[in-house]
């Protein structure tokens, strides 16, 4: 039998755990062999100078853990077969030099997690809330009432397209607001999981889908996921090219179109009503479904928001999508699909694969607050409070303008952000504010086609940050901007 040296470390664990530790280290360097006899008890609380009765709790704990045997009255033995995948060497080897396991990896994405842009001092992410005015104390109200009176059946598996209370505020709502009716209604964790699921449930390798070609990356991603190619629509300063949308019909076997219509992104411009009809009339006639990203629909200032085009859908081709991201904050992850019956329930069925619900006792808290009343008070202080922001942004710009900057932009109708022309040098002005802990895009974020970047706009969220730090951020990004004597 080896005489063990066994080195305790000094941690607040209870002393057998430590020396349990300190065998089965030197199990793991090889300084014991499967099979080797260990010290008895009483040998080694001679050499650690402890209890014999520690020492037993030891053995017993790497016992149940499988490190070491023992037969009656025979002591302790390494075990034969030692807890551990071995590498393919015939000896034991510290667990550092054992090969790692290398992935066959059948999908990738490309498009990684971004580092936050709140963790810039400014941040002109375009599409961001401010997550400070959520009333969360106002909230929490409703989280308390749904877990003091749980919807007990609910809470179980079982019907997966929605707590049905929050599905019939949530049809209120639409029908009220956005005159969206006979849609059945599917709730989702957010708009993302909808695009996966309907890519995976729509698209096949080698179908094409035509998006916008200033567009929303994330949608994209789950397209091509599904094995999609996309195809570009033309963007005029007006908006989605019409023209090229039925050229692109004709041309190719197009299976799905993706718009953000109401305020497109990341242009916010609004496709106008006679557009809308037109894209209609054409994905009538060439059987192509349409998905409409709604995704900001209540922030609009200026006049009541165009109804989606998804409320005029006598042929039941558009697949309506709304986020609970901006209304409330993107960790919500609560979204809608509002869907032709007829889709309604593959969609709910192949749900089932990546996950059984949404969360129920959210929906229910929200359900709660949506009744009340306290969800449109809030809508209606953000969109305020909103409007009042993108008012800051304009004025200071528009000073700029006259002080001989040359850049020019539109006031979009609505949205969270300004799409704004700086001539020239855009994703430089983009790096250089970043340089600044100013964070904004610039053009070449948003292309499909990177041929098409003319490199002059960048997009400057107004929603998610206070009037003064919209002021302070806009003056360091002030002297980044071209002079007009500059302009090519
Ligand atoms: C075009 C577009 N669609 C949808 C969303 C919301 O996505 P989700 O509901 O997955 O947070 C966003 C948010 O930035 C967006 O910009």
């Amino acid at each position: 039998m080896k005489t063990l040296t066994l080195t305790l470390e000094s941690s607040q664990k209870k002393l057998y755990l430590k020396i349990a530790e300190a065998i089965r280290n030197a199990i793991k360097q090889g300084n014991v062999h499967p099979n080797d006899k260990l010290p008895s008890a009483r040998a080694l609380a001679k050499q650690l100078l402890v209890n014999r009765h520690t020492i037993m709790a030891a053995y017993n704990e790497l016992i149940a853990q499988g490190w070491v045997e023992t037969q009656q009255r025979r002591g302790y033995n390494v075990a034969q077969t030692l807890p551990i995948y071995r590498s393919s060497a015939k000896t034991f080897q510290n667990e550092s030099n054992s090969t790692q396991h290398k992935w066959r990896l059948v999908k990738t994405n490309s498009a990684k997690v971004q580092l936050p842009a709140s963790q810039y001092l400014y941040n002109f992410a375009g599409g961001n809330p401010d997550i400070e005015i959520f009333p969360f104390n106002e909230f929490r109200g409703y989280m308390n009432d749904a877990l003091n009176r749980p919807a007990i059946n609910d809470l179980n598996y079982g019907k997966n397209n929605g707590f049905p209370p929050f599905i019939k505020e949530v049809s209120t709502y639409l029908r009220r607001v956005r005159s969206l009716s006979n849609k059945e209604i599917i709730v989702v964790n957010g708009t993302q999981e909808a695009l996966y699921i309907l890519s995976q449930l729509l698209l096949k390798a080698g179908d094409k889908v035509a998006v916008e070609s200033l567009g929303y990356r994330p949608a994209w991603q789950a397209f091509k996921n599904a094995g999609a190619e996309l195809i570009d629509v033309r963007q005029t300063e007006q908006g989605i090219d019409v023209e090229h949308i039925e050229t692109l019909f004709k041309q190719h076997k197009i299976r799905l179109l993706y718009l953000t219509p109401l305020h497109q992104y990341p242009t916010t411009t609004t496709l106008p009503v006679a557009k809308r009809v037109k894209i209609y009339q054409l994905a009538q006639q060439y059987n192509i479904p349409i998905i409409e990203d709604d995704y900001d629909h209540e922030f609009h200032f200026d006049s009541q928001p165009l109804v989606p085009m998804a409320a005029n859908d006598p042929a039941g081709l558009i697949i309506y999508l709304s986020s609970f991201s901006k209304i409330m904050f993107p960790g919500m992850r609560l979204g809608i699909i509002a869907v032709d019956k007829t889709l309604a329930t593959h969609i709910t069925d192949y749900r089932t694969i990546i996950n059984h619900k949404v969360n129920v006792v959210l929906q229910d808290a929200v359900a709660r607050w949506m009744k009340d009343g306290a969800f449109e008070r809030h809508l209606r202080k953000a969109t305020r409070l909103y409007q009042k922001r993108r008012q800051c942004m304009v004025e200071l710009l528009n000073s700029f303008i006259e002080e001989g900057l040359d850049i020019k932009f539109t006031i979009p109708a609505g949205g969270m952000a300004l799409w704004v022309d700086v001539g020239k040098n855009a994703e430089n002005i983009s790096n250089l504010a970043k340089e600044k802990s100013l964070y904004l895009l610039a053009e070449n974020a948003f292309h499909l086609d990177n041929k098409n970047n003319q490199d002059k706009y960048i997009r400057l969220g107004f929603a998610g940050q206070s009037e003064e730090k919209i002021q302070q951020g806009l003056l360091l990004l002030k002297p980044l901007l071209n002079l007009r004597s500059n302009r090519d």
